[in-house]
């Protein structure tokens, strides 16, 4: 019976080192432990032991159960960790790898511009104002000293709801923004404002479209006088189209300022030597501009022998179409993602 005990001992001591695989644990299970395996044969036999023999070999017996239990189920919680382990190795995720690329939008050319403009105004003190699109003939005309029937108005033609006399039209220039932020100003104390926005007119062709945007700019305060409309122009248009860029003013009229000026920049794309763009002229008409009228300024309750002005008013599409090349007005609002996507962020970042 001992002999029976050291040689299963042996042979399973052998068997379990060469365990590779779950199955070969089941084959041990059923060779060593199982109801017909080898030590469940021993203890049959123990049915013609005396009670004395059979308490010895019982513990032997035991001892050998045990021994062989221990062993057959650690190797098998081995061989499963094991292939656990795999599993997970060969599932894990490497964060080290690189990530699918978020395609990410671009800012229209409009959005663009308009931003340049109101970052660079900023900086210099001004507030960004907003006004509505729907506005009254009074603030688009007869406060900007357009009263009904003034022959500027056909320069503008607009979109009224109804007519004339009955007030309301869709504002055909940003320059009501001058009437209402001089009328917001209860104080009447100075102003510095730049007001972006979109306008309407009833044009369309490849330079002009029914719907446009300008920026208005509005300084009031006392002593101002033309040198600061032109250096404040030029360090605008600097900053827009670049560095080298010269201004020039031509004598013009509006309306609601006096003196008026048509303002020119040196043409970015010859630097002024003439090309087809500025027509062989070396320069490019870009904006009007003046010193806010004294009876625009006294409409809105300022006195003009305290206070002066300048104002200057500009196209952003035209702004957009100069600075981008963009040949057609009609593409920057067309939903043409081949134009759009041209505009992306690489510069920015
Ligand atoms: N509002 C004028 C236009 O649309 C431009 C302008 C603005 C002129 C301010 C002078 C002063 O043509």
């Amino acid at each position: 019976m001992k002999e029976k005990v050291g040689s299963i001992r042996e042979s399973l001591n052998t068997d379990i080192k060469e365990v590779k695989t779950i199955q070969d644990i089941v084959e041990l299970k059923s060779k060593y432990i199982g109801k017909t395996g080898l030590i469940s044969e021993l203890t049959k036999g123990m049915a013609e032991l005396s009670i004395e023999e059979k308490k010895e070999f019982g513990m032997i017996i035991n001892e050998l159960k045990n021994e062989a239990n221990s062993l057959i189920f650690g190797k098998e919680e081995e061989i499963n960790n094991a292939i656990l382990n795999e599993k997970l190795n060969k599932e894990a995720i490497d964060i080290t790898l690189p990530s699918k690329k978020i395609k990410r939008g671009s800012l229209n050319p409009m959005t663009r511009i308009t931003e340049e403009f109101e970052d660079l105004f900023v900086s210099m003190g001004y507030t960004v104002y907003d006004g509505p699109e729907l506005e009254t003939d009074e603030n688009c005309f007869r406060k900007l000293n357009l009263p009904l029937g003034h022959p500027a108005r056909d320069t503008q033609d607009t979109f009224y709801l109804k007519d004339e006399v009955d007030e309301y039209l869709l504002r055909s220039q940003t320059s009501t923004a001058q009437v209402r932020a001089m009328e917001d100003n209860t104080e009447k104390g100075p102003i510095r404002i730049v007001c972006p926005g979109k306008v309407y007119r009833r044009d369309e062709d490849a330079t002009h479209s029914h719907q446009f945007m300008q920026i208005e700019g509005l300084v009031i305060d006392k002593n101002i006088s033309m040198a600061d409309l032109k250096g404040t122009l030029e360090t605008m248009m600097k900053h827009v189209l670049g560095e080298k860029t010269e201004v020039r003013f031509r004598p013009s009229y509006f309306p609601f300022t006096e003196p008026s000026v048509e303002v020119d920049v040196t043409c970015f794309k010859c630097g002024g030597k003439g090309c087809n763009l500025c027509k062989d002229t070396g320069w490019i008409e870009v904006l009007g501009a003046g010193m806010v009228h004294p009876d625009v300024l006294t409409m809105s309750g300022y006195d003009p022998k305290v206070y002066q002005g300048f104002a200057f008013g500009t196209g952003l599409d035209r702004m957009a179409m100069f600075k981008y090349g963009i040949p057609d007005i009609r593409t920057i609002y067309g939903n043409d993602l081949r134009f759009i996507n041209q505009f992306d962020r690489k510069d920015e970042e």
